[in-house]
């Protein structure tokens, strides 16, 4: 427990729901209260829900929210990154039987933390949830969690699996290690003291989320760590336990990217003041590619091919070159993922662009062991230009933003 009076934590509420203060609470669902002039307002609540192929699941947890928020006006942003099995459909479907849901199709994108910033900042509400659709975040914590944001004035309302009263259902020990170890880093990389800063279940006010808004990253999936450490000032936090629930209906997104992407927001909040996290991720994946490189050439000249140098060279920078393009396409600029026909341009582009990165890379590292330098810092210098070059000319050409 902290004794940081910024950062509360309350005891587990029970079972009973929960009484609302009198100045946000509405026991008639319907506006009775609603006189001219001193009208509480006609918005209290948020609900923001990213869905990937959601179709499943969406119209349960829809239909559970009209249930579990009865007494308070609220309305349901759906953000949508075209997903193939028609959930923004779906959604659209339904809203014209209630007003109160609200699809957002997002076209090319993808992205779990852009998803819900954009679901925000398309609100008008003074309060947002952020729940997933898949039925695994107890919904029914949301009452709760929008009395503590005014009982207890907090900014930011947190559904925590680490505290007594919450839990994982039955993951397996893998998952469970590694999501205790990102907990674990991530404390300790930024100082965040959250029992569960990779929850994806939370409530916020909106000044807390424009306040942070500038500031955030929005890679990946941890939008709740992005909001708390992009925040110039600290938030008045409460946790709240619950039991995350097993999935039933469509399939987890959270792949070994979702690693990658992780490593590349902590990144993002460390260094990425003075280093942009692409061109971190990019020279990662150079390096890399001189792995596949060296790999490729003793292949290429060993007894089995028994390639000469040259053409053993040649074929093992095509070789990391392809494997290079790959890996940004895939991690680097995941969000703008090249698709089909593009990802053929895309890698002739890479290809040239890189080509010429090469010659620089060589030109300056000659130019300098010419002029009596020593020769690693030579190369070095090659190939922080070279590096430089190719990042700039891939962002420009390769990946542009449509
Ligand atoms: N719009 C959009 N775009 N939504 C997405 C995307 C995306 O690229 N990827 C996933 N989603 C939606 C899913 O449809 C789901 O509603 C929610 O985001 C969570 O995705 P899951 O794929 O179900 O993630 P998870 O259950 O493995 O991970 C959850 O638990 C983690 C904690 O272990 C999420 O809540 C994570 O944020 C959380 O860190
Ligand atoms: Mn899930």
């Amino acid at each position: 427990m902290s004794a940081d009076p910024a950062f509360t934590h309350t005891q587990p509420f029970d079972t009973e729901p929960a009484t609302l203060a009198p100045e946000f609470a509405d026991t008639q669902p319907h506006g009775g209260s609603a006189a001219v002039g001193l009208a509480a307002p006609a918005l209290q609540l948020a609900v923001i829900i990213p869905t990937f192929n959601e179709a499943g699941n969406i119209g349960e947890l829809l239909r559970r929210l009209g249930v579990c928020l009865e007494g308070i006006r609220w309305e349901a942003v759906v953000v949508d990154d075209d997903s193939p099995d028609g959930t923004a459909e779906l959604v659209r479907d339904l809203s014209l039987t209630d007003p109160r849901v609200r699809c957002i199709r997002r076209v090319g994108r993808r992205g779990l933390s852009s998803a819900c910033v954009e679901g925000m900042m398309a609100s008008a509400a003074p309060v947002f949830a952020v729940i997933d659709a898949d039925l695994q975040h107890d919904e029914k914590l949301l009452p709760r969690m929008f009395a503590a944001i005014h009982e207890q004035k907090a900014d930011l309302v947190v559904g925590t699996r680490y505290m007594a009263g919450g839990g994982v259902a039955d993951w397996d020990g893998t998952r469970q290690r590694i999501s205790r170890f990102s907990t674990w880093l991530s404390n300790r990389a930024l100082k965040v003291k959250l029992s569960d800063p990779m929850s994806g279940f939370f409530m916020v006010r909106r000044e807390a989320v424009e306040g942070s808004i500038y500031g955030l990253s929005n890679i990946g999936f941890k939008i709740l760590l992005d909001l708390v450490v992009s925040s110039p000032i600290p938030l008045k936090v409460v946790e709240l336990p619950y039991e995350f629930r097993n999935r039933i209906a469509g399939e987890s997104k959270l792949d070994s990217r979702v690693a990658w992407e992780f490593l590349m927001l902590l990144a993002d909040k460390t260094v990425g003041r003075w280093v942009p996290v692409r061109l971190v991720s990019f020279s990662l994946i150079g390096g890399s590619g001189v792995l596949v490189h060296m790999a490729m050439l003793a292949l290429m000249r060993s007894s089995l091919v028994g390639l000469s140098f040259t053409a053993a060279s040649t074929v093992a920078v095509i070789t990391a070159m392809v494997s290079n393009f790959f890996l940004n396409n895939a991690l680097t600029y995941r969000d703008q993922q090249l698709r089909g026909w593009r990802v053929g341009v895309g890698l002739l582009q890479f290809m040239a662009a890189c080509s010429v990165g090469a010659a620089a890379n060589v030109g300056v590292a000659r130019y300098l062991f010419s002029s009596d330098q020593d020769w690693v810092l030579s190369a070095l210098a090659g190939i922080l230009v070279g590096t430089l070059w190719n990042y700039a000319a891939t962002a420009y050409y390769v990946w542009v933003k449509r």
